[in-house]
C-alpha cells in the first residue's frame, strides 16, 4: 500500500522532471538521527523534524532556497500553508493525505490559497486504490529499482502478535522508525 501510493502520487500525478525540487512531507522521522537517516540512507538532500521547527516557512526556505516544484502532500493545515508560500511558478501538489487534520474536532483553515492562482499551481488528489489495476506496472517499475538499491525502505518490525497493540499505540507517539510491521510468525 505505501509503495503503490508513493509510486502513483509521484510518477503518475506529479510527473517529475529532471532537476525539479521535490518536498515530501510526513516521512517517518522524530529524532535528529532520523533526519540523518533520511539524508544518508534515503538520499534526500535535506530534511527537518517538524516538531523542532518554530517557523515552518523559515524551515522550508532553508531547505528550498529556490522554492519547491513538487509537493507530495501528506500533512495539510499549517504545513500546507507554509508550502504554498514556497511553491515555484507552475508547481504541482499531489494531495495524498492531511494527517495533521484527522484527529481535530474542527479542521484548520488554509490561508495562503491565493498562491495557487498567482503561481499557476496544479493541485490534484488521488486514492491509491484508483491505481490497483496498475499493480503489475508498479511492480515492473519498482522491483528492479529495489534490486539495484535505487529504492530503499526501512521497516520497524515488532515480533509476535502479542506486540501488535503496543506497536499500534506507538504509531500515535512517533515511536516507530520506518514502516511499522508486525511479524506474526517467521514460518
Ligand atoms: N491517498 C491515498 O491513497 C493514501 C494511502 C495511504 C496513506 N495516505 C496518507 O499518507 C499519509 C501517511 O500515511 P501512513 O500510513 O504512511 O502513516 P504513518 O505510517 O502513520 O505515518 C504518519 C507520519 O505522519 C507524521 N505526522 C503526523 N502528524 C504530523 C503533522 N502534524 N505534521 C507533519 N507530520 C506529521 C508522523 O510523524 P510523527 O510520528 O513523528 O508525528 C508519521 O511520520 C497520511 O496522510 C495518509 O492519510 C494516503
Amino acid at each position: 500500500m505505501p509503495g503503490i501510493t508513493a509510486w502513483a502520487g509521484f510518477y503518475e500525478l506529479a510527473a517529475p522532471r529532471k532537476g525539479e525540487n521535490v518536498y515530501i512531507s510526513a516521512a517517518t522521522l522524530l529524532e535528529v538521527q532520523e533526519v540523518e537517516i533520511l539524508k544518508n540512507k534515503f538520499g534526500f538532500d535535506d530534511a527537518f523534524n517538524y516538531k523542532e521547527e518554530q517557523d515552518l516557512d523559515a524551515a522550508l526556505k532553508r531547505c528550498f532556497p529556490e522554492g519547491i516544484d513538487i509537493y507530495f502532500e501528506n500533512v495539510g493545515g499549517k504545513m500546507l500553508d507554509a508550502v504554498l508560500l514556497n511553491m515555484r511558478l507552475h508547481g504541482r501538489i499531489t494531495a495524498c493525505g492531511m494527517i495533521s487534520q484527522y484527529n481535530l474536532s474542527q479542521t484548520e483553515g488554509v490561508h495562503n490559497m491565493m498562491n495557487i492562482v498567482f503561481k499557476r499551481i496544479q493541485m490534484k488528489g488521488f486514492f491509491a486504490t484508483d491505481y490497483f489495476p496498475e499493480y503489475a506496472k508498479f511492480l515492473d517499475v519498482v522491483l528492479p529499482l529495489i534490486r539495484e538499491g535505487k529504492v530503499v525502505y526501512l521497516e520497524d518490525i515488532a515480533e509476535g502478535l502479542e506486540t501488535a497493540p503496543a506497536a499500534l499505540v506507538g504509531l500515535f507517539t512517533g515511536r516507530n522508525v520506518g514502516k511499522q510491521v508486525v511479524a506474526v510468525s517467521k514460518e
